[in-house]
């Protein structure tokens, strides 16, 4: 501790909607902890975004806090959504809205989402523990192309509606050699999925990862069709290492992968690209259980410890979290997501008590 440097971050807090408050206060305790211990000065600030947000302001994102973002060293998010909106899919003002429009100014073009189990929770998954077990994945999901920010068209009799899958050659590249350059520090493989036999779009991917794969022969690249993918992440997930993808490929693998690390719960996220960096769990707003005590807060605490290594470069610190996160399940501390009816002696606790194993483990 003594050798390191004490930095100084500014930090903005979003909480967002549903289950985000209760879950992002103990990725905010966790922060203030490791800023204790290894004597760290972390400012804080907050701001709203998505449903408070539109009820507070009118605006899925107020100036302030794309402001108050691009100030900041790093952003914490909790997440964002409501059922109000998926009922009534015209409403015009949408809290996702918020969410992408922040992606798109801090041009997080990166979606860093690791897959990794926990042993002890092996059992906590749907899929066979033995088909599981040693999976390690570190998906790159494109963040801010792709139908996501495609022209929108629709006709005016509500006849047709079109999103247009568009991808230029520069949004490849880009997202491709962060995948590689990852790659080259883990087992040197990177998958890159896309669905080429049919999107035009997918053929311009591939070929430009095909290109730069020249750049790193010590990396074995290889292409997956994405309906491929989606089966082999089940039926095998220990055959991958890296895999780049597009943002609506990613976003759908990305919560299938969740099952290999036991729960959404537990998955963390980093959006990242040339400057200040978002760390979000996977999971949404879980509106069926906001307010309740259940929600998993690890998720939270994981997307801190991603912030730390890759946003601050505190890998130590980073380490730490995550060894906190995984003593607190070696006691047998589990929220209901993760919880498995087999083990008796597992102790179910709510948001808070978990949040405070934690704690107390660092
Ligand atoms: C995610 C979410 C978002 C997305 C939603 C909330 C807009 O599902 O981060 O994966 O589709 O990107
Ligand atoms: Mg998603």
């Amino acid at each position: 501790m003594a050798t390191q440097q004490k930095v100084h971050k500014n930090i903005l807090v979003i909480s967002g909607d549903g289950i985000g408050p209760e879950v992002t206060r103990w990725g905010r305790e966790v922060l203030q902890a490791i800023a204790q211990k290894y004597e760290h000065d972390f400012h804080f600030e907050e701001g709203l975004m998505g449903h408070v947000a539109i009820e507070a302001t009118g605006n899925p994102l107020p100036d302030e806090t794309l402001q108050k973002a691009q100030q900041s060293d790093a952003i914490l998010f909790g997440a964002i959504g409501h059922p109000k909106y998926d009922q009534d899919p015209h409403l015009p003002v949408r809290p996702e809205q918020g969410l992408l429009r922040i992606r798109k100014e801090l041009g997080l073009y990166a979606n860093l989402r690791p897959i990794k189990l926990f042993d002890e929770l092996l059992a906590a998954s749907s899929i066979r523990p033995e088909v599981l077990q040693g999976a390690d994945i570190l998906f790159f999901r494109e963040l801010t192309g792709d139908v996501y920010f495609g022209e929108k068209k629709k006709a005016e009799d509500g006849s047709w509606a079109s999103d247009l899958m568009i991808y230029h050659r520069y949004e490849v590249e880009r997202i491709a050699r962060k995948a590689f350059e990852a790659a080259r520090k883990r087992r040197r493989k990177l998958c890159s999925v896309d669905k080429a036999n049919v999107l035009e779009s997918s053929r311009l991917w591939r070929a430009v990862v095909q290109r730069l794969s020249a750049d790193y022969p010590d990396v074995e690249c290889t292409h997956m069709f994405v309906d491929n993918a989606a089966m082999q992440l089940i039926r095998d997930p220990r055959q991958f290492d890296v895999i780049v993808t597009a943002n609506l490929f990613g976003d759908i693998l990305t919560d299938e992968a969740s099952q290999i690390a036991g729960s959404m719960g537990m998955l963390a996220s980093a959006s990242i690209g040339d400057g200040t960096g978002l760390y979000e769990p996977i999971h949404g707003s879980a509106p069926d259980i906001a307010g309740k005590g259940i929600a998993n807060p690890l998720a939270s605490i994981l997307s801190v410890a991603l912030m730390l290594q890759i946003g601050f470069g505190l890998q130590e610190e980073a380490d730490a979290v995550i060894r906190a996160v995984d003593q607190t399940l070696k006691a047998g501390y589990r929220t209901l997501d993760i919880a498995d009816k087999h083990t008796p002696n597992h102790m179910i606790v709510g948001t808070d008590a978990m949040g405070q194993q934690v704690i107390q483990r660092l």
